[in-house]
């Protein structure tokens, strides 16, 4: 490591410090008495606002300090802005690789070019920025496909409605935060396998922003309007589908049987829930992307090809399977 870059990092720690951010790793590398040569990754994370978002964060800290990889990580509190000032930061103390999570997909050409000029490799972790801006800004995409969680929540609905029988199964969806992509792409994913079929109304759709207490609240507005009108929930995160179950307990109906529950993620508490019959499907969406990013790293810091884009294995876990057996889920 040079002079000038050594001098950066450890002005970069002390800056990051007083401004929010968290470096991690053990030990800093004058510290460790290594050759000082340990790869530097700005991540920018969105915030803290599902138990999914912490097992995330978590799951890249622990990867990074498994892989020796320097982290300065910060935190944005769901504010586009603050993340965009978080990789401006990244770009000025020259780290190696920059990842972070857009929290919507449009508004992110500006500090890409910044990325790109200075000859940092960018990758997009968990979600996905629009198509309309320049695919040479980024490097690769590491995250689940939000499209095929969307349809596989469709079919399980689809095996619902053949066994329930009735004409009509009148849906409710509580939609994440407005203009990203695991929000618009589970919607259309969804909205893709029930269409066409007179047997499907989605009477109303409304943002709960991927949080528990929106969730709630918005569920305890349907129920008022609707009653006992709604047989589905399709909701698009474990948190919000835990504040809705509330709503529904609180109104007097059982949840899972007066009204059949979807979601996505796979925390434990939803798996809790679908072992007690209050749940009828979680899609999983795994937050454990810790790994995938380092090796991504270590790949793009040595100037390696990486994939386009990278989607972790996910399943579905439903009423109809044996939950039993399965490994505690960490988050
Ligand atoms: O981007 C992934 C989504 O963001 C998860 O489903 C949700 O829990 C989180 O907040």
């Amino acid at each position: 490591m040079s002079k000038n870059r050594f001098l950066l990092v450890l002005l970069a720690g002390c800056l990051f410090l007083f401004a929010g951010f968290t470096p991690t790793g053990k030990k800093q590398p004058e510290e460790t008495g290594e050759s000082g040569n340990r790869l530097l990754l700005g991540f920018a994370q969105i915030g803290s606002e599902s138990s999914w978002r912490i097992g995330n964060t978590r799951s890249v800290q622990e990867a990074a300090e498994q892989h020796g990889i320097q982290l300065m990580m910060s935190d944005a509190n769901q504010k586009q802005e603050n993340e965009i000032r978080a990789i401006r930061q990244f770009i000025a103390y020259q780290v190696d690789v920059i990842a972070f999570v857009p929290i919507v997909e449009e508004g992110w050409e500006n500090v890409l070019y910044e990325a790109k000029n200075a000859g940092i490799p960018v990758i997009l972790s968990d979600r996905q920025i629009s198509e309309k801006i320049d695919e040479n800004l980024y490097t690769t995409y590491v995250g689940a496909d939000f499209y095929v969680e969307g349809r596989r929540a469709g079919e399980f609905l689809l095996r619902k409605a053949e066994e329930s029988g009735k004409e009509t199964l009148r849906i409710v969806e509580l939609l994440g935060t407005p203009g990203s992509t695991p929000a618009l792409q589970r919607e259309k994913g969804f909205h893709d396998v029930i269409a066409g079929d007179s047997r499907f109304e989605v009477i109303e759709s409304v943002s709960g922003d991927f949080l528990r207490s929106k969730g709630k609240e918005s569920m305890e507005k349907l129920l008022e309007k609707w009653g006992d009108g709604i047989d589905v929930l399709y909701s698009h995160n474990d948190g919000m589908t835990l504040g809705a179950i509330d709503a529904i307990e609180k109104a007097g109906l059982q949840p899972g049987r007066d009204i059949i529950i979807i979601t996505v993620d796979g925390e434990q508490a939803a798996f809790d829930l679908v072992k007690e019959g209050k749940i009828n499907c979680v899609v999983e969406c795994t937050p454990m992307l810790g790994d995938l990013i380092m090796e991504l790293t270590e790949k793009l810091a040595a100037g390696e090809e990486v994939p386009r884009v990278i989607h972790p294995e996910e399943t579905m876990f439903t009423e109809y399977d044996d939950l039993s057996g399965l490994p505690a889920r960490g988050y």
